[in-house]
């Protein structure tokens, strides 16, 4: 006897940024997928599936949704709904959905949660301890010197994490938090921990309970400006391949890190289901992890699906019907590196509503994608509808050569009131 399987059938992506967008143009190629919607989508989501206009983190909505139109399976895309209980929604409802659930997506949504299980089942990560009182903290703050890393224990946006260089910097940053209420009930829990140095990669590996299907590795730009300057920001590229994790590496952070928390969160009553992404500190000292996040990344989801070869969907529905066993993920060869181009004034205030032209033109480069951020289509005109707007990626036999075809593909795009960073890829392409 054959077990019932969940799909071909209806499936309903969540979220429309431009991680979604590399989701949802993955999982439309298998045969699983008798038809896609993604709620809410965007302008070049809605090319692939039918976009409905249902906010991400609408729970009820959602699941309604799914109800009504019969949808057999639910990828959810970013954390915050995952964090909300989504996935526990629609598991309730008789609807197979991907992600953790509520108790596993405390991996990423309570920092002292996530340090705390590291801490228990022996997964290398900075020295830390969490607070609440103001008084407390700064008085382990004085005992551990500068510099120091402060962060807000719950979700804040990107925003909730301080590298603090003087011992009055982390001082602010405490006062802010605990008592200005600047993350409001996400800041009034705070880790302080111990700074570390080195290069960051980010790793993803599907994970079933105790089962674990490494991924491949990326690296992400943070800062908005080039040479790493300026303030932080979601993300302003990525590349894959990351040199820096060579295979001996991979399977020390299979070992040392993805395998003690998969078993770790199993014995605490919290099995975790989903892509698990861990955030990584590579030093003098080793590897440790700066953090893990419950979801794929943003934008190393649009290199890690341009260098997918296998089918995405049926790798998913294995990990939520638990048959990891049955997932080796295939990759190109080939080097992927994703621009992201932006809305002039982000990670500030910005502009909404500018028109972008020449994405066709750029598309006709061979072996690019422009992956749509936060688009919106009126009249016949794409307009921008967020901060970060486009990832423009491209395949190339080197990092060299998929960021001078990434480049070339920008500069197709008439798109004067936006911008982005010219060096994506230096690390690498330097090295
Ligand atoms: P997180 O939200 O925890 O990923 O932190 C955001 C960014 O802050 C990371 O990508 C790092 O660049 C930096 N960061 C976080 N924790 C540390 C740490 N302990 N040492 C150095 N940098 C850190
Ligand atoms: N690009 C980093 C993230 O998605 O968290």
């Amino acid at each position: 006897m054959t077990a019932k399987r969940t799909l071909p059938g209806r499936v309903l992506l969540v979220g429309g940024g431009g991680r979604e967008h590399a989701l949802a143009r993955a999982m439309v190629t298998s045969p699983l997928c008798e038809a896609l919607y993604c709620a809410p989508g965007n302008a070049g989501i809605a090319e692939v599936a039918h976009c409905v206009p249902i906010g991400a983190e609408d729970v009820d909505g959602i699941v309604r949704f799914a109800k009504e139109e019969n949808i057999a399976f639910v990828v959810v895309g970013p954390e915050g709904p995952l964090v909300l209980g989504l996935v526990d929604a629609l598991e309730a409802a008789g609807v197979p959905a991907f992600g953790p659930d509520r108790k596993a997506a405390r991996l990423e949504g309570s920092k002292g949660f996530m340090k705390d299980i590291c801490a228990k089942y022996g997964v290398p990560t900075a020295a830390y301890a969490r607070f609440q009182d103001v008084e407390a903290a700064k008085a382990y703050l004085r005992t551990q010197g500068a510099p120091i890393v402060i962060k807000a224990d719950g979700l804040a946006a990107g925003k909730g994490v301080t590298v603090a260089r003087t011992l009055a910097e982390a001082e602010a940053a405490i006062e802010e938090a605990l008592v200005g209420d600047r993350f409001g009930a996400a800041g009034r829990d705070i880790v302080i921990e111990e700074l570390l140095e080195g290069e960051e990669a980010s790793f993803f590996a599907l994970v079933d309970g105790e089962a674990v299907v490494p991924m491949i590795a990326a690296q992400d730009h943070k800062a908005v400006g080039d040479g790493d300057t300026g303030p932080n920001t979601g993300g302003m590229g990525a590349y894959s391949p990351a040199s820096v994790v060579t295979a001996a590496l991979a399977s020390e952070i299979m070992e040392r890190i993805f395998l003690p928390t998969a078993r770790g969160m199993v014995a605490e009553g919290c099995s975790f289901r989903g892509v698990l992404f861990a955030g990584l500190m590579i030093g003098k000292g080793g590897v440790k992890l700066l953090e893990f996040n419950i979801r794929f990344g943003d934008p190393e989801c649009q290199v890690l699906m341009a260098r997918l070869e296998s089918d995405l969907l049926a790798a998913l529905v294995a990990a939520q019907e638990g048959r990891l066993d049955e997932v080796a993920f295939r990759w190109r060869k080939e080097a992927a590196l994703c621009v992201v181009m932006a809305a002039k004034g982000y990670p500030g205030a910005y502009e909404k509503g500018t028109p972008i032209q020449g994405i066709a033109e750029a598309e006709t480069l061979p072996d690019v994608v422009v992956y749509h951020a936060g688009t919106k289509a009126e009249e016949n005109r794409l307009l921008a509808a967020g901060g970060r707007v486009l990832g423009v990626t491209a395949l190339g036999e080197t990092i060299e050569a998929a960021q001078r075809l990434a480049y070339e593909a920008v500069d197709r795009i008439d798109w004067p009131d936006g911008f982005c960073r010219r060096d994506i890829g230096w690390r690498a392409v330097g090295r």
